[in-house]
């Protein structure tokens, strides 16, 4: 079954074609990054207009890449939520409107579940269930994929998700947006022990988290350092910063796999990329055995790829959508109906 994907949540318009949900036959991106660039983030409009533009001709050229035509597409699939609302409209009409005059079926694909279905792509013997660590520039969850579509949050963060946090002390260090990347960058040359960050205490629901007070410490100490004239060493603050957002993160982690039983954890979203939490997630695995997912960097961040290869599974368990889909800036990744 060719599906083609469509994804345009933020600021990546992006097309594929994925054949039985594991196969990616084109993969097609047009991102926007430069451009938010000069703002220091993503502007919502400037977004939505750029998905307009990029769009048709991306999944013209997702065709000819993959060699097929129309014909041989045998539905569309989109990101439906969530995502900037004038974002993901641009991608859900294009994709009613192929599905309409295909003659196709339309499915919806809820973002967080594409990525966490990057890694059937990256990993074809993988099959729920699964525990899957997802940290995105909007959200931190930890999940339990019962099955393709059958999940449950275990743990989520209950305020800032650690894409936004690394996004904004990288912006406040004068790094170019995006900035988690470059700040894991800086981090591999610094001494994560030179600064002191707070990690975030287990509360009511032991899998949840919170990052604003490490964001917030991060920051004061940025302003503090300026306000006296006392020159931080860079490094060193992106490797203790990446070290307590992994400190968050990988003990949680740990006790999902302690107290499910699961022995297979997969990594999903943007900050997947994050090289310190692959690390400790690796050693954590390996410390109890668990078979580790781990989805290539290009596969981490947002793609159409993902939306297919998750579209397929949505549509084996009958959720298609007709012409009334609507698109939502939030949603949550338990399926409820449409
Ligand atoms: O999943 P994604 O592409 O978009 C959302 O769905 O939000 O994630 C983007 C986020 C950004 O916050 C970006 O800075 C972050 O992923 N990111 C990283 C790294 N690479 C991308 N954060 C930390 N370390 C990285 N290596
Ligand atoms: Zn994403």
């Amino acid at each position: 079954m060719n599906i083609l994907a469509v994804e345009s949540s933020c600021d990546e318009t992006a097309v594929a074609i994925v054949r039985d949900g594991r196969e990616v036959l084109t993969d097609c991106i047009a991102s926007q990054v430069d451009l938010h660039r000069l703002y220091g983030g993503v502007v919502p409009e400037i977004a939505s207009r750029k998905h307009i533009e990029a769009i048709y001709a991306l999944a013209d050229q997702a065709l000819t890449e993959a060699g097929l035509t129309r014909s041989q597409l045998d539905a569309v699939a989109v990101t439906y939520a969530p995502g900037l609302i004038g974002a993901v409209l641009v991608g859900v009409n294009f994709a009613k409107a192929a599905a309409y005059a295909l003659g196709k079926p339309l499915i919806p694909v809820h973002h967080i579940r594409g990525h966490i279905a990057a890694n059937y792509l990256a990993y074809p013997e993988l099959e729920p269930p699964f525990l899957c660590l997802v940290v995105s520039g909007g959200h931190t969850m930890i999940v339990n994929v019962k099955d393709y579509t059958e999940m449950e949050i275990l743990g989520t963060s209950l305020d800032d998700a650690a894409g936004e946090c690394f996004d904004k002390v990288a912006r406040v260090l004068g790094m170019p947006y995006p900035g988690g990347a470059a700040l894991d960058r800086m981090a591999a040359s610094g001494d994560e022990t030179h600064y002191s960050l707070p990690r975030s205490k287990p509360g009511e629901n032991p899998y949840n988290m919170s990052f604003s007070g490490l964001k917030t410490a991060a920051l004061n100490l940025i302003h503090h350092a300026e306000q006296i004239g006392e020159e931080l060493n860079i490094p060193d603050l992106c490797a203790s910063f990446s070290a307590a957002v992994s400190d968050t993160l990988v003990p949680r982690v740990v006790m999902a796999l302690e107290e499910t039983g699961c022995r297979k954890i997969a990594v999903a979203g943007g900050v997947a990329a994050n090289s310190r939490i692959r690390r400790d997630i690796l050693a954590a695995a390996q410390r109890l055995g668990a078979q580790v997912y781990m989805p290539p960097l290009t596969l981490c961040g947002d793609n159409g790829a993902m939306i297919g290869a998750q579209a397929y599974y949505e549509y084996l368990a009958g959720n298609t959508a007709d012409m009334h889909l609507n698109a939502y800036a939030t949603k949550s990744i338990l399926g409820e109906a449409l």
